[in-house]
């Protein structure tokens, strides 16, 4: 894909990512109408299904023949393959539903399965980060890349799982880290990584969506991505992540390739 397509792509990105968490930031007070998906504690509001709505328009209009794969409905690229765009329109839903401002609208674009555009916004804070391959990541159109700490115990580490495997993963984890974090939105706890705000971020059984556009940041920003048994991984693999700085990484690695969470991990 020839560079200028991909910059008109970002550009798009940013923008409507913009657009999308000012208006949910606009609409703050009203009422959520709450119904659950795959469990009592999988939520979707009306803002999840509006937004993301107003998204896809929003880039169908500069992109008609691209597809898309976006969280709440309109799966119509299986396959990933082509231009596919990966819409998280709130990542930290719970959290939304609280009224508490930990949430991000996430946007990522793929070509033929190769991560090449990631976009978050996090309204509450007006933090834009963004990333396309191989151009390097940014906060707010600054440079960033992942944090130079080198020791455990001077890193701060976030985890996005559930209650349970929290558990598993504090055990190990507990007197060796300078704190653990649990903030309910996994593509902003991965981005952070990449924007050096914390070391790591483990991950459990996530969508690509939750990690899709958090994928290119951390990779962008000098960060490594892997299963927890050390393995390099694509942004599809997204049962046990673990996104660091390249630091920290052997040492947090080794402490959690060895976490059974149970069949199937
Ligand atoms: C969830 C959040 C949560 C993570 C879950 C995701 P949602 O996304 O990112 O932190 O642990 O795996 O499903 O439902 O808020 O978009
Ligand atoms: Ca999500
Ligand atoms: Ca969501």
């Amino acid at each position: 894909m020839n560079c200028l397509y991909l910059n008109k792509r970002l550009e798009i990105a940013k923008y409507i990512a913009t657009s999308a968490g000012d208006s949910i930031l606009k609409n703050y007070d009203k009422k959520r109408i709450v119904d659950t998906k795959s469990n009592e504690s999988d939520f979707v509001t009306q803002f999840d299904v509006n937004v993301q709505r107003d998204i896809i328009q929003g880039i169908k209009e500069s992109f008609p023949g691209d597809f898309f794969v976006a969280e709440e409905e309109g799966m119509d690229s299986k396959s990933f393959k082509g231009n596919v765009w990966i819409i998280d329109p709130i990542d930290g839903t719970l959290n939304f539903v609280h009224k508490l401002p930990l949430f991000c609208v996430s946007i990522a674009f793929f070509k033929d399965k190769e991560p090449l555009i990631g976009v978050i916004y996090w309204p509450s804070t007006r933090i834009l980060l963004h990333a396309s391959k191989n151009n390097g990541a940014f906060l707010n159109n600054k440079k960033v890349s992942v944090s130079r700490t080198n020791q455990l115990k001077d890193s701060l580490v976030t985890l996005g799982t559930s209650n349970r495997t929290a558990m598993d993963l504090m055990s190990v984890l507990h007197d060796k880290v300078q704190r653990i974090r649990m903030f309910g939105t996994a593509a902003l706890q991965a981005a952070f990584v990449g924007a050096g705000f914390s070391e790591a971020y483990i991950g459990v059984e996530m969508n690509i969506w939750d990690i899709a556009a958090a994928y290119v940041i951390v990779k962008e920003a000098g960060g490594i991505i892997t299963n927890w048994h050390g393995k390099a991984i694509d942004a599809f693999d997204t049962k046990k992540m673990i996104f660091s700085n390249a630091f920290i990484y052997n040492e947090i690695s080794k402490l959690i390739k060895d976490i059974d969470i149970g069949p199937g991990y």
